[in-house]
């Protein structure tokens, strides 16, 4: 999962996504493509947005895309366009490219919320949720 400060959207999305993979034997993990905040704690307002559905992302710590995620992931889920061409300039091989997705599939992006107000955590929360559901099936139809 990778947004750009890897502190509100993507948090989220790791955590949503592994309640939903907890019994398969599934490494979710998450990234951001900015280095500004490496090593932080998820933004508030996300642990909050979480924690009300019993999703605990407040151990999670902030940490930067890496070329070698390209090697240990099998899929790599961009939260809006912007990012998804950050990751997508980063690739190497064709391989790579298939790998990167964004992450609705209506194609829109997650509207970033760091600058507004705790709405804005509710919706990512909302789609993210529904995003995540349509993974799992996508992989139960994958492993078929
Ligand atoms: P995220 O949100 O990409 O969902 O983690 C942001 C967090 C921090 C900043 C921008 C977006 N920032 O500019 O510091």
């Amino acid at each position: 999962m990778v947004c750009l400060g890897n502190i509100c959207r993507s948090p989220l999305a790791q955590g949503i996504l592994e309640s939903k993979v907890k019994d398969l034997q599934i490494e979710v993990d998450s990234a951001g493509t900015a280095a500004y905040h490496i090593g932080n704690s998820p933004d508030p307002r996300s642990i909050a947005v979480g924690k009300k559905c019993n999703i605990d992302i407040s151990r999670q710590k902030a940490r930067q895309f890496s070329p070698s995620d390209f090697k240990a992931f099998t899929h790599i889920f961009a939260m809006d366009r912007s990012n998804n061409e950050n990751i997508i300039a980063k690739t190497t091989s064709e391989e790579d490219v298939k790998k990167v997705r964004l992450i609705l599939s209506n194609q829109n992006d997650v509207p970033d919320p760091y600058y507004g107000e705790a709405e804005g955590f509710e919706n990512c929360f909302t789609l993210l949720d529904d995003a995540c559901h349509q993974i799992l099936n996508s992989l139960h139809n994958e492993s078929r």
